[in-house]
Formats: structure tokens, C-alpha cells, sequence
């Protein structure tokens, strides 16, 4: 299997939780109330399998290797645009955490919060499109085939951590919160 397979199938899963997102935005916008449970896990899906999960196999495995092959400068563009996408995620999703905690402190920010979930479910998308259509596949030429197997077992690596790590940086954050 190719190093893109894994990928691929978490644009699936991404894409799946993104559908969801829209049928949760339209009940905020007519109830004018938000269910902080579904924002939590929506930020949770997004940044630890999203972002540090998916985006992390991209930036810190694929995108690492491919930066030392001699990509054309069109690829050279896509490339950085896709990570400059990845970072324009993290900064929509830190927004997202804090109108759903002035919404927890009272303030109105359902409006907001639907808007973001929006941007999240419009903007995800386009940005998997390019990959998966227009990136992933020419890029995986510039491999060998043993180059492509190191880099599926580094793949494999890389997620057996996830979940260490995450729950690590759980009972520390709160061990910090029981010590303050
Ligand atoms: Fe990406
Ligand atoms: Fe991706």
C-alpha cells in the first residue's frame, strides 16, 4: 500500500464529521443555543485527529520527505499553501474554543460559533480536494517503493503514539488544574 492510502481514508473520516457539523450549525441557528458538548468534541476531533493526527503525518512525514525531492514549482506552491491552509485550521479552530467559552460565561455567541463551524465545513473540503486530486498521487513519483514502505511504517509509528500522547498531556493538564 501507498503512504497516501492512510491519508486518503482519513479525508474520509474528516469529511464524514464535517457533514455532521452542518446538521448541528442549522439546529444553533434556530434554537439560538449552543451544546457545548458538540463543540468540545468537535474541537477534540479536529485537533487530535484532524490536525495532530493527520495534519501531523503530512507536515512531519510526507511533507519533510518530499521537501528534499526536486518538486516543480507548482508543487513547491501547493505544498505551502497546503500547510499555510493547515495553520489558517488551528487559528479558526482557537477561535472556535473561545466563543464557545464566552458562550459558557454568558455571552451570545451562537451566531459565531455557527459561523465557524461553517468556515470549518466550507473550508475543509477544497482543502482535501487538492490533495487528494491534485497533490498526493504525482508526489508519491518522487518515491521508490522501498522509500514508500519506510514511510507507511513511519506512518504506523507516528499514530501508535497518538494516543499516549494525548491522554499524557490530558492528566497533566489536569494535575496542573489540581495543584493551582
Ligand atoms: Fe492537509
Ligand atoms: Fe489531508
Amino acid at each position: 500500500m501507498k503512504p497516501i492510502g492512510p491519508l486518503m481514508w482519513e479525508h474520509r473520516l474528516i469529511e464524514k464529521m464535517l457533514r455532521c457539523f452542518e446538521g448541528e450549525t442549522r439546529k444553533i441557528a434556530e434554537q439560538k443555543k449552543v451544546d457545548p458538548l458538540f463543540v468540545d468534541t468537535a474541537v477534540d476531533f479536529i485537533r487530535t485527529y484532524a490536525d495532530r493526527t493527520h495534519h501531523g503525518k503530512e507536515e512531519d512525514i510526507l511533507f519533510r520527505d518530499l521537501a528534499k525531492k526536486p518538486l516543480t514549482p507548482e508543487q513547491t506552491r501547493i505544498m505551502d499553501e497546503l500547510v499555510e491552509e493547515h495553520k489558517y485550521a488551528r487559528k479558526t479552530m482557537g477561535m472556535l474554543v473561545d466563543a464557545k467559552e464566552r458562550y459558557l460565561k454568558g455571552e451570545d455567541t451562537s451566531q459565531e460559533v455557527v459561523a465557524l463551524l461553517r468556515e470549518l465545513a466550507h473550508f475543509y473540503p477544497i482543502h482535501i480536494e487538492k490533495e487528494d486530486k491534485h497533490f498526493f498521487y504525482p508526489c508519491m513519483e518522487y518515491f521508490t517503493k522501498k522509500e514508500q514502505d519506510r514511510m507507511l511504517q513511519e506512518f504506523y509509528e507516528f499514530d501508535r503514539k497518538m494516543i499516549h500522547e494525548k491522554y499524557g498531556k490530558i492528566v497533566n493538564q489536569i494535575e496542573a488544574q489540581s495543584i493551582r
